[in-house]
C-alpha cells in the first residue's frame, strides 16, 4: 500500500518564495514552533538576512546579523513596541513573531500591522506571525498571506529520525532497527510532529532502554491520542470484514475490482487514485457495517469523521474544525475516512432552530469543495446516509465519489445469507435450520432486524434451556413488525430518490424490491 499525498514544496521553499516575492506579512499556522523557527533561520541564512524572533517573554532576539552573535532586546516585549521597531528598522530582515495572535485585535496593534503591510512591501523586511491558531482581524485579511504549515513530510520524518537516533546512540542508548522496520516506523509516524516523534522515542528509551521494532505500536498508540485530541476524528476498529456482510454483491464486486487501485503500479498505469464511495439506503441494511469492511478489505486505518462534533465547542470555529479534521486525514493517508450518517449530523444543527449565521452552510461547502477538488491524496472516503430528504443535494453528486450505491432491503436469498452470518457468529451451524422458511417469513426485514431475530430466538431457547430451533426463529419473526412496514413511504421515497442517481449495491431482485426501483438495468 503506497498512496502518499503528492509532494508539495517544503515549508522552507514556500516561505522563501514569498519573502523573495516581497510578501510583507506572512502568517504561519503551526503547532511546531521550533521546527518552523529552524526553517525560518534557514530561509534567512539563504537570503543573507538576519532573523529577529519575538516572544512575549524574551522580547526580540536577533541571530545571523553578521557578527555571529545573538543579541536580545528585552525592552521590546510590548507588542506595539516591537512593531514600531520593525517599522523604523532600516535594514532588511525577517521578523518572526511567535504567538502574537492574542494581540492582533488591539486597536493600536491592528493599526500598526496595517501600516506595516504597506511600508514593508518596498523594504526588504518581512514580518512572519507564527502561531497555532489563525486569528486575523477583518481589516487585515487582504494584507496577510496565510500559510498552513503541513505536518512533516515522509522525508522530513526520515531525516529527523536519523538525527534522533544519532543523538540517542551518542548518549549511550541502543537503536536496533533494520531498513524495513525503520521504514515502517517512519510510515507509522506520519501525521505526527517532529517533537511528538522525538518524545515517543524518548519514552521508549525510558521504558525499554532502547529503540527497536517494539516502538512502532507505541508510535501508533501515540498517534491515536493525537487523533483523539482533534475534536472531530477518531480511530475506529475494523474487526469485521465483508464476510460479515450478507448480500450487496455489486458493492463487493466493485471494491474487489479495485483491490490494487492504491498501488504505485496503478498510478503509473495512469489510473487516478480512488476517491471513495457513498452508501445511501434503508436503515439497518449494512451501510455502517460495509464502511468498516471497506477499511479492512483495503487494510487501511479507519478514521471516523463526526461532523456533529465540529459544531460543538466554540462558536465560529466549526469551519476551522472541519478543515483541521480533513487536513489531519490527509496527513494520515493512506486511510479510509468514514463519514457516517452524513445527513443527521448536518440536519441536527439545521433543525435546532437556532440561526447559525450560515455556519452550517459554510461547513457543508467546505466539505463539498474538499470532496470535489481533492485527488490522489490517498484518503478513501466512505460516506453513509439514509434520510435523503435531509441531505444537502450538492454533497452527494457524482464526481464527489467514484460511485454512489443504493443499499436496499435484502431479498429472500440475501436474508438467508444474513441469518447464516448471525447464526455462525453465535456458534450455531446454519445447516441445522430451515433458513429458507425463516427468510421467506421475514419479508421486508432489514439486516439489523434479522440479527435481532437470531438474538430473540436464542433468548427463547435459553429460557427453556434447550437448543435453538427453526421454530424459535420463526416465532421471533412473527413477533417483529419490520420498520419497512411502518415506514413504507420512507422506503419508497429512498428508492425513488436513488433511481438514476445511484447504483444498486445488490443485483438480486425479488418481491422485496419493486423492479422499477433505483438503477435497475
Ligand atoms: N447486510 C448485512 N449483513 C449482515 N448483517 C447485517 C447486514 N445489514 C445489517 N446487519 C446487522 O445490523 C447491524 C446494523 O447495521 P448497520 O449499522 O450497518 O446499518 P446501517 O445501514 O448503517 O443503518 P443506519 O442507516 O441506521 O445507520 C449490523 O451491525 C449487523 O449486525
Ligand atoms: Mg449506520
Amino acid at each position: 500500500m503506497s498512496a502518499r499525498p503528492p509532494s508539495r514544496p517544503s515549508i522552507r521553499a514556500e516561505v522563501e518564495a514569498y519573502v523573495r516575492a516581497r510578501a510583507p506579512l506572512l502568517y504561519l499556522v503551526t503547532w511546531e514552533e521550533e521546527r518552523v523557527l529552524r526553517e525560518l533561520e534557514a530561509v534567512a541564512g539563504a537570503l543573507k538576512k538576519p532573523l529577529h524572533t519575538w516572544t512575549e517573554t524574551g522580547g526580540l532576539r536577533t541571530t545571523g546579523d553578521g557578527n555571529g552573535e545573538h543579541t536580545e532586546d528585552r525592552r521590546l516585549r510590548e507588542p506595539a513596541a516591537v512593531l514600531g521597531r520593525v517599522l523604523r528598522d532600516e535594514r532588511p530582515g525577517l521578523y518572526a513573531l511567535v504567538d502574537f495572535h492574542p494581540y492582533v485585535e488591539q486597536p493600536l496593534v491592528r493599526r500598526l500591522l496595517r501600516d506595516l503591510a504597506h511600508a514593508l512591501v518596498t523594504s526588504g523586511k518581512t514580518l512572519v506571525l507564527v502561531s497555532p491558531r489563525l486569528a486575523l482581524p477583518f481589516e487585515l485579511q487582504k494584507e496577510v498571506t496565510v500559510v498552513e504549515v503541513p505536518l512533516p513530510s515522509h522525508a522530513e520524518l526520515d531525516e529527523h529520525l536519523d538525527a534522533i537516533t544519532a543523538h540517542l546512540r551518542a548518549s549511550g542508548g541502543e537503536v536496533q532497527l533494520d531498513r524495513r522496520e525503520r521504514d515502517e516506523l517512519v510510515r507509522s509516524a506520519q501525521g505526527m510532529t517532529l517533537q511528538e516523534l522525538e518524545q515517543t522515542l524518548a519514552l521508549a528509551v525510558v521504558k525499554a532502554g532502547r529503540v527497536d521494532r517494539q516502538v512502532i505500536p507505541l508510535v501508533l498508540a501515540e498517534k491515536e491520542q493525537i487523533v483523539k485530541k482533534s475534536t472531530a476524528l477518531e480511530y475506529a476498529r475494523w474487526d469485521q470484514g465483508f464476510e460479515a456482510v450478507g448480500g450487496l454483491d455489486q458493492l463487493k464486486a466493485f471494491l474487489r475490482a479495485r483491490r490494487d487501485a492504491f498501488s504505485e503500479e496503478a498510478r503509473s498505469f495512469g489510473l487516478p487514485a480512488p476517491r471513495g464511495i457513498c452508501l445511501i439506503g434503508v436503515q439497518g441494511c449494512g451501510k455502517s457495517l460495509s464502511a468498516k469492511a471497506v477499511a479492512r478489505f483495503y487494510r487501511l486505518p479507519l478514521l471516523r469523521f463526526d461532523i456533529g462534533r465540529v459544531f460543538a465547542g466554540i462558536v465560529g470555529r466549526s469551519e476551522e474544525n472541519v478543515r483541521a479534521a480533513l487536513k489531519l486525514a490527509e496527513q494520515l493517508a493512506p486511510c479510509v475516512l468514514w463519514i457516517d450518517e452524513l445527513e443527521k449530523s448536518l440536519a441536527g444543527v439545521q433543525s435546532s432552530g437556532v440561526s447559525d449565521g450560515g455556519t452550517t452552510a459554510r461547513v457543508i461547502s467546505t466539505i463539498t469543495t474538499w470532496l470535489q477538488e481533492r485527488g490522489g491524496d490517498g484518503v478513501y472516503v466512505v460516506a453513509t446516509a439514509n434520510d435523503i430528504s435531509r441531505l444537502p443535494p450538492e454533497l452527494v453528486r457524482k464526481g464527489r465519489f467514484d460511485e454512489i450505491f443504493f443499499v436496499d432491503l435484502p431479498t429472500t436469498a440475501e436474508r438467508e445469507e444474513v441469518l447464516s452470518i448471525h447464526l455462525r457468529r453465535r456458534e450455531r451451524d446454519p445447516a441445522d435450520f430451515d433458513l429458507g422458511a425463516v427468510a421467506r417469513a421475514a419479508h421486508g426485514f432489514s439486516g439489523a432486524e434479522l440479527e435481532e431475530v437470531v438474538i430473540a430466538g436464542l433468548y427463547e431457547a435459553f429460557a427453556g434451556r434447550r437448543p435453538l430451533t427453526t421454530g424459535d426463529l420463526l416465532g421471533a419473526v412473527e413477533q417483529t413488525v419490520p420498520l419497512s412496514l411502518t415506514m413504507h413511504e420512507r422506503v419508497a421515497g429512498i428508492r425513488a430518490w436513488a433511481e438514476g442517481r445511484a447504483r444498486r449495491a445488490s443485483s438480486a431482485m425479488d418481491d422485496a424490491r419493486p423492479r422499477s426501483a433505483a438503477g435497475a438495468p
